[in-house]
C-alpha cells in the first residue's frame, strides 16, 4: 500500500528530524524496546550457541580479510550478528579482544584480525574498518579518537577537515603522512559521529595497544582526551593534560606518550591553537633528541 501524501511529508519530516539530531544509521532490522528487555541479558556463549541455526552475516566484500588470518586467530565460531555483539558481555568481549591482538605478529595480521573481530557492535554499523595511514616505520605515531563519516567512506583515519589540518600541523614542524603514522583508539565509525562508550574504547584498547606495540614508534602523541586518558595513566582533562609527555611502556623499552589537542577541537577554537603550536613544537625537539 502507498502512503498518501501527507503520511510521505510526515514520515520524511521524521526522517529529517532524526538525521539532523545525528541519528544517520539504522543499528538493526528491528527496533528494539531496551527498557524491556532482561536486566541480564543470556551469556554470549550461551546466546551463541541459541542462535546457531541463524545464518551466518556475510560481511561486505572490503571488511573481508584480503588474505586468511593466521589460524590462531581465526574465529572457531560463526560471526555474531549486530544484536548479539552488542549483548556480549563488555569484559568477555575484552578478553577476546585481548588474546586476538596478542596472536598478531605484524600489522597486516593484525589488521587482518581486526576485519574478522566481531564483538565490537561499532563494527556493523561502520563501512569500514579504519585501520592506519601513513609509515609503519616512523618514529612518531599519532593517535586520534575515533573515524567519522569520511575516514568511514573511505578506510583511513584523518581524511576529513580534522586531518586536514593536521596535515598542516605536521608540516609546520616539517612532517608528512610518509614520516609519521596515524591510528585511532577506536577503529570503526561510531554512528552519527557520537563519542564511543566506556566499553566501546575497553573493548578496541588491546588492539591499538597491539599497534603501537607494532610500530615501535619513539614516540606516541595522543590526539585530545580520549586518546590520552586510554593510553596514558591520567585522569586530567585535555587542557591540563596536554603539553607533557608521559611514559609508555612497549614490550622491550619505555618511550613517552605527548597529549595535545584534538584537530577537531582546534577547528571549533580556533584561539587554542597557540597551544597545539607549542605542543606540535615539543614533537619536533622530541624528535631531535632535545627534549
Ligand atoms: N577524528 C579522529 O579522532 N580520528 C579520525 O580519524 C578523524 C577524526
Amino acid at each position: 500500500m502507498t502512503p498518501s501524501a501527507d503520511a510521505q511529508r510526515d514520515l520524511i519530516a521524521y526522517l529529517d528530524f532524526y538525521s539532523e539530531a545525528g541519528v544517520d544509521a539504522a543499528l538493526d532490522e528491528h527496533p528494539h524496546d531496551r527498557f524491556r528487555e532482561p536486566e541480564a541479558p543470556p551469556r554470549a556463549a550461551e546466546h551463541r550457541a541459541a542462535a546457531q541455526p541463524a545464518p551466518r552475516r556475510a560481511p561486505p566484500a572490503q571488511e573481508r580479510p584480503a588474505r586468511e588470518p593466521p589460524s590462531s586467530a581465526r574465529p572457531a565460531e560463526p560471526q555474531r550478528t549486530f544484536g548479539q555483539a552488542a549483548s556480549a558481555k563488555p569484559d568477555e568481549a575484552a578478553s577476546d579482544a585481548r588474546a586476538r591482538a596478542r596472536a598478531a605478529r605484524s600489522l597486516d595480521e593484525l589488521e587482518a584480525i581486526l576485519k574478522d573481530f566481531d564483538s565490537c557492535p561499532l563494527r556493523f554499523t561502520a563501512k569500514n574498518l579504519v585501520f592506519a595511514d601513513g609509515n609503519p616505520e616512523a618514529r612518531v605515531m599519532f593517535v586520534g579518537e575515533a573515524p567519522g563519516a569520511d575516514e568511514d567512506r573511505v578506510g583511513k583515519p584523518f581524511m576529513g577537515r580534522s586531518g586536514q589540518l593536521l596535515d598542516r600541523m605536521m608540516k609546520a614542524i616539517g612532517l608528512d603522512r610518509s614520516e609519521a603514522y596515524v591510528a585511532n583508539i577506536v577503529p570503526w565509525r561510531p554512528p552519527g559521529n557520537r563519542n564511543p562508550t566506556p566499553q566501546e574504547v575497553s573493548v578496541c584498547k588491546p588492539f591499538i595497544e597491539r599497534q603501537i606495540e607494532l610500530v615501535d614508534p619513539d614516540l606516541i602523541v595522543c590526539l585530545g582526551s580520549p586518546s590520552t586518558q586510554t593510553l596514558t595513566a591520567t585522569k586530567d582533562g585535555i587542557l591540563k593534560a596536554r603539553g607533557r609527555f608521559y611514559p609508555y611502556r612497549l614490550e622491550s623499552r619505555e618511550v613517552r606518550a605527548l597529549a595535545t589537542l584534538h584537530p577537531a577541537y582546534l577547528l571549533r577554537q580556533p584561539a587554542q591553537k597557540r597551544l597545539a603550536w607549542r605542543d606540535f613544537r615539543l614533537v619536533r625537539a622530541a624528535l631531535d633528541g632535545k627534549a
